[in-house]
């Protein structure tokens, strides 16, 4: 696991979108996992100023993102289908087929999670995946019991996840108590995961996130055993890690790994 840490939100989010764009520039049809959530807004911010200022090619991307809250339509001004729109893919040139946001609103919900792996495998696999960290630990709607190898479905989530969320909401009580998510072990398929944590709330999380043990009571902690994770950081959100030195460390030398 790489750890980085940035003196600000805005550094932060520019390391990030320098990894996405790298990884487009690699692979130009790359399928991209995204997130949503108040963490990556910078990285879309960013990603948008790179398309618009500097070409950056999304015409063969692929997207699929982590999760929808349960009876959700995508007009509704909370969905994850419509922050995406508002957020990223309108300011893009992603083409609308090759975006996958899990429906709020299907009948056969099984059925529907199987035929999102299924996508999500037909597409090649994920190659980036985007992620943020609940208070919680949790990583997309995998709230802490979830088990590390779980796949697409639906939870309940927590109250704490619920109160956290109630911000962006005209009344608690309209949070959705369900979701639709990929599972723990869907994100731990993906070939490159990228976590942006930020702000003094979430220092705890990350503290157990890399340098806990690995647990599903924080399923962020997964990511220890995945070969490919780099989790990018403000200071606040790296301000209860004991090994931080060695992170840095390791980043200042990482030109002579070819990184
Ligand atoms: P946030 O949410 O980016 O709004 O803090 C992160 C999460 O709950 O995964």
């Amino acid at each position: 696991m790489d750890v980085i840490v940035k003196d600000t939100y805005e550094e932060m989010s520019r390391e990030a979108a320098q990894i996405v764009a790298q990884a487009m520039r690699a692979k130009p049809n790359l399928v991209l996992g995204l997130a949503t959530g108040g963490t990556p807004l910078g990285l879309y911010h960013e990603l948008i100023r790179m398309h618009q200022e500097e070409g950056l090619d999304f015409s063969k991307v692929t997207t699929f993102n982590l999760d929808e809250y349960l009876g959700l339509p995508p007009t509704h001004e909370q969905s994850y289908a419509y922050f995406m729109q508002h957020n990223l893919f309108r300011h893009i040139n992603v083409r609308p087929d090759k975006i996958y946001v899990p429906s709020g609103l299907v009948e056969d919900v099984q059925a529907y999670c199987a035929w999102y792996e299924e996508e999500i495998a037909r597409a090649g696999g994920i190659d980036l995946q985007v992620l943020g960290i609940g208070r919680d630990g949790h990583i997309a709607f995998n709230e802490p019991g979830s088990s590390l190898a779980s796949r697409t479905r639906v939870v309940t989530l927590t109250k704490e996840t619920i109160e956290d969320n109630a911000r962006f909401f005209a009344r608690p009580e309209d949070v959705p108590r369900f979701a639709i998510t990929m599972g723990v072990g869907t994100i731990m398929e993906a070939r490159h995961c990228l976590l942006l944590a930020n702000g003094p709330s979430k220092a705890e999380a990350v503290a157990a996130l890399v340098e806990g043990p690995i647990t599903s009571q924080i399923t962020a902690s997964a990511l220890q055993m995945h070969p490919q994770a780099t989790v990018i950081l403000d200071r606040a959100a790296a301000a209860k890690l004991k090994r931080l030195d060695y992170y840095q460390w390791i980043y200042e030398n990482r030109q002579y790994l070819g990184r």
